[in-house]
């Protein structure tokens, strides 16, 4: 594959921009072969111009956290430079916000940065699921779950196109591994791709309406997504309305005509020409129809006609921006952290560090190279050239004094062994009688990329060794974490009275952590993911990257905590955790149906108290279960949230409405949302496994009438409304047939209704069943 290449294109040959476009005037006077350009690259990051009708070149570039505009050679690998912009935290950080108003307000600054050098759209946000810990690419993601995933991804979304310009909804679909991943078959049955893989995509579409939606590499059950007419036509655009421009991902596609006719509007990046021609062919020849090239270009045109008006005039990113967009990518990295414990010392929390620290700043001890040398973003096409970069050693010494540091470790994995030792011993010298040793751990930087999967999810073996001599000698020992997928945490965390997770926290994320350490702020983030005590434990695991070019996708819904709660799994950590420098009250827990099937709903109430002495925000989280369903649903599922910022002492009174959708799975046979009657549970919690209340409730559902045929069961006749009592009858032996007793009943429970006929076990013969059969479908 091209990695890096020179562009003489990067800048396009100047058009006059003339918008408003009247796209179909334009279409009228594009010739084709004209038309087939404008539905493929220029080169790696422009659209084609048609200049003799001022149609522009414009640039779409990644994302998602930052701009990635690369000046001189271009890669989609994050290899070559790109001019500076603010890096803000990764998405990994970013969900753990839970904060739909404070993802806007990091959209609208991408939006800003994008715009004002001259980007029409910005190549994310990358949404999907997180299904095993292992993907390169998690930290490129938000969540484990689809609400989490499709509402921040959205948020996102309307934050950058409020700007102007576009966003680019990534990897659609069924892209959660790296391993393979330009060929790999996701083999997923419908139900799981519904409620699992595609929800997220189908709230943000619906929602935020993305200009463009990038199509992913992989094969979903056997097709190529550039190439899936269910997908990208059907899905995306029949059932869920999507009027805007789908681009491939870089190379993902394999025959351009197919992949055009599926929906795929835009091709990147350039083939030099060589799949425009074969469209043209194809047309020529018949075999494509020019209406479904011009639905392209239409798309295309409108794309540009959105987001030229914003990019006249572009200037640059001026001085305040910059400072301004530094300040709040420090607030979304501190608001992202994840406090997952915090034990009591000497009768205080180990955090937040009580300042004031003595003049020389002795009782506190930085430990860890990361502290002076952050990791705050993943490698690959995400990656930003940003505009500054803090440090957490310097922040915290800009809040605490000059408080001693000792590397501990080196980053260096092919360092020698005697250097780590001698390190380690420098640290513990370092941290023997410490007050406190905040040690900053991490993954290292080739543990987790784009193009490549994890094959365990272990904090190197030196850095938990000078965890644990550390230990042994400070007081108080807090631990850091530096890493943008999930690590286990299980084999050290009795060594640590205190963990923050800081993920890729982006440029500012040194200075966020010295403020959640120090107090300057308080932890609110939440765990988007499971932290299980084993990899092992992961629902994937057996099933995961798959082989052959197939990976099946056997957990099925079960997903996440989907799969730890319902089969009580214990975990580290578990979904939605995130501790707190203040307590929080939720109480007052409500809920009551109305309506009935497809009309059906739950109205959520709780009221939520900031019961400690600090100001704080909890994140308060709904779940339904349907333990009376037909079909194995997960123990609970989140369908509402919302973060709550609450001074000491306030109360909030919070409403949830819950649709039908959320009652719902999807019926496999019948292919549709189905509301099944019955006892619901709904819970209220601050985690998947802190309820702190939960209703049970009956919802009025609908019927569900499979269409019987001879192979139907007897157990589906039974509950059949027409066939059922015919069926029951004859099984009783109050028809015409033989007389049944009930052990017998049971065990005819899965026989095809033709083999009960052929059995002479109904009273029927073939001509009596299809005749019932006729009956119970008609009505
Ligand atoms: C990645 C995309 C990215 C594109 C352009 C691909 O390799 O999968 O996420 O937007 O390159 O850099």
């Amino acid at each position: 594959m091209t990695t890096t290449q020179d562009s003489p294109a990067t800048t396009p040959p100047a058009t006059t921009r003339r918008t408003p476009f009247d796209v179909e005037r334009l279409l009228g006077e594009l010739t084709l072969e004209e038309k087939a350009s404008l539905t493929s690259g220029l080169d790696f990051w422009h659209t084609q111009p048609v200049e003799r009708l001022g149609i522009p070149a414009v640039m779409v570039t990644d994302g998602p956290h930052g701009l990635r505009k690369q000046a001189a050679s271009t890669d989609h690998l994050g290899l070559g430079n790109s001019v500076p912009a603010t890096c803000f935290p990764t998405a990994a950080a970013l969900a753990s916000t839970w904060d739909t108003e404070l993802l806007q307000r990091v959209g609208s600054a991408l939006g800003r940065e994008t715009r004002v050098n001259d980007v029409a759209v910005l190549l994310g946000p990358g949404i999907n699921i997180k299904r095993s810990p292992l993907c390169g690419r998690n930290f490129e993601y938000f969540s484990e779950d689809p609400v989490v995933s499709g509402d921040l991804g959205a948020a996102l979304i309307t934050g950058i196109q409020s700007e102007g310009v576009g966003t680019s909804l990534k990897h659609f679909a069924v892209n959660n591994q790296e391993s393979d991943r330009m060929r790999v078959s996701a083999d997923v049955d419908e139900r799981t791709l519904r409620e699992i893989y595609l929800t997220g995509f189908e709230r943000a579409v619906t929602t935020a309406r993305p200009w463009t939606v990038m199509c992913s590499y992989n094969k979903v059950n056997g097709t190529y997504a550039s190439e899936h007419p269910w997908l990208l036509t059907e899905v995306l655009r029949d059932e869920w309305g999507y009027d805007g421009v789908v681009v491939s991902d870089w190379g993902a596609v394999n025959e351009r005509v197919p992949a055009l006719a599926a929906g795929l509007d835009l091709e990147m990046p350039s083939t030099g020409g060589r799949t425009d021609a074969e469209i043209v062919a194809a047309v020529r020849a018949g075999e494509l129809d020019e209406a479904v090239l011009d639905q392209a270009v239409r798309r295309l045109l409108t794309l540009l006609d959105r987001t030229l008006p914003a990019l006249q005039g572009a200037t640059g990113l001026t001085a305040e921006d910059a400072a301004a967009h530094h300040a709040l990518a420090r607030e979304a990295a501190a608001d992202g952290a994840v406090l997952l414990k915090n034990e009591t010392v000497d009768g205080a929390p180990v955090l937040p560090i009580d300042l004031p620290i003595d003049s020389a700043g002795s009782s506190l001890v930085v430990v860890g190279e990361f502290a002076r040398t952050p990791r705050y973003q993943g490698a690959g096409s995400s990656q930003v050239n940003p505009t500054r970069l803090d440090d957490a050693l310097t922040e915290i010494r800009a809040l605490a004094g000059d408080v001693p540091f000792a590397p501990g470790f080196s980053l260096d994995e092919d360092a020698d062994p005697a250097l780590d030792d001698a390190l380690l011993t420098e640290a513990v010298g370092a941290a023997r009688g410490a007050g406190t040793a905040v040690l900053f751990l991490g993954l290292p930087a080739r543990d987790e990329s784009e193009g490549y999967d994890r094959d365990h999810m272990d904090l190197p073996a030196r850095q938990v060794a000078v965890l644990e001599a550390v230990a042994t000698v400070a007081r108080r020992v807090v631990v850091v974490l530096a890493n943008g997928s999930a690590v286990t945490v299980a084999p050290w965390r009795e060594h640590a009275h205190a963990i923050l997770e800081g993920w890729l926290g982006g440029q500012a994320g040194g200075g966020a952590v010295a403020d959640l350490l120090l107090g300057v702020r308080n932890p609110s983030g939440k765990l988007t993911e499971t932290i299980p005590l084993r990899l092992a434990d992961n629902p994937s695991s057996g099933n995961f990257p798959g082989e052959l070019g197939h990976v099946r996708y056997g957990e099925g819904v079960l997903v996440g905590y989907r799969y730890y709660d319902t089969v009580g799994r214990e975990v580290a950590y578990p979904f939605g955790h995130g501790l707190s420098y203040t307590t929080f009250a939720l109480d007052e827990v409500r809920a009551s149906a109305h309506g009935e099937g497809p009309t059906s709903g739950v109205t959520v109430g709780v009221r939520v108290t900031n019961t400690g002495p600090v100001a704080g925000a909890e994140v308060v989280q709904v779940y339904v279960g349907d333990p009376e369903a037909s079909v194995q649903r997960p123990e609970r599922e989140l369908k509402a949230f919302t973060k709550v910022p609450l001074a000491p002492g306030e109360s909030r009174e919070l409403t949830f409405e819950l649709t039908a959708r959320d009652l719902s799975y999807w019926h496999p046979v019948l292919r549709r949302w189905v509301v099944e009657g019955g006892e619901f549970r709904v819970s209220v919690g601050t985690s998947s496994r802190d309820l702190h209340g939960t209703v049970s409730l009956d919802v009025t559902g609908e019927d569900v009438a499979l269409p019987l045929s001879p192979m139907s069961t007897v157990t589906e006749a039974l509950t059949h409304p027409v066939a059922g009592p015919v069926v029951r009858a004859a099984l009783e032996g109050t028809g015409d047939g033989p007389t049944l007793d009930p052990e017998l009943v049971k065990m005819a429970a899965d026989m095809p209704l033709r083999a009960l006929v052929d059995f002479g076990m109904a009273g029927l013969d073939r001509a009596g069943l299809d005749r019932l059969l006729d009956a119970a479908n008609a009505g």
